[in-house]
């Protein structure tokens, strides 16, 4: 067992019969899918909302029954991984480009369970590059306001020739900030910009992290 699978794992557990859950995406939030999916093979009655298309189709593959949001108000819990955490449970995600999925479900789920292993936890973030959702008309522009108001490097995110387009049809620019002094103030301050949609920095959002390590043991932050 490697330290995802053991945090994934674990964090499958505290879903009780009956719980409406979040389905994060990511190699962590994987083997919460997977673990969910033995137990609901065993009875466990859940519903669920996915975080991207990828993890819906794994969520189909383990018959885990689907929601729509409109057909719930409220998740009960939502489990999802991280590229970087800090002690205060503040996160910088989005390495999959589903950041905007992925907090759209962790603020309205009553409790928000990151799951991740030892190497995400960090003193401060920034280290792992900023992903900032942006709409695609005139994202140039939008780089441009980026670059003048921060002075770090930025990059539009491709994949070999392409330009990288997420589930809800955006890009994504990531930015180096190597360390981010005061995340709540750039949390603001990148949602003030017009033409970006979401970022990757989750402040004050989540509950609680299972941390796992190679050795197969977990550590609980809160
Ligand atoms: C997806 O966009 C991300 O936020 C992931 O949750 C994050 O990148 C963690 O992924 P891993 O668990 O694969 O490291």
């Amino acid at each position: 067992m490697n330290g995802k699978q053991a945090a994934g794992y674990l964090a499958a557990e505290w879903v009780k019969d009956g719980m409406t859950v979040g389905l994060g995406t990511g190699s962590t939030a994987y083997f919460t899918i997977e673990k969910l999916g033995e137990r609901v093979a065993e009875g466990l009655k859940i519903t669920a909302i996915a975080t991207s298309e990828a993890s819906e189709e794994l969520a189909l593959k383990y018959n885990i029954p689907l929601l729509k949001a409109s057909e719930v108000d409220k998740l009960d819990i939502a489990i999802d991984g991280a590229d970087e955490l800090d002690s205060q449970l503040n996160l910088i995600k989005g390495g999959g480009a589903a950041l905007l999925r992925e907090k759209l479900v962790a603020l309205h789920s009553d409790q928000f369970i990151v799951v991740a292993d030892g190497s995400k936890v960090v003193d401060q973030l920034g280290a792992f590059k900023l992903p900032i959702e942006v709409v695609p008309f005139c994202y140039e522009w939008t780089l441009h306001t980026l670059r003048e108001s921060y002075p770090v490097p930025f990059e539009v995110r491709m994949k070999g020739q392409d330009i990288v387009v997420t589930d809800n049809g955006n890009y994504i620019i990531d930015a180096s900030f190597g360390r981010i002094e005061s995340p709540q103030q750039l949390a603001d301050e990148l949602k003030m910009i017009t033409g970006v949609v979401d970022h990757g920095l989750f402040i004050g959002i989540a509950a609680k992290a299972v941390v796992g390590y190679e050795d197969g043991r977990t550590e609980i932050i809160e």
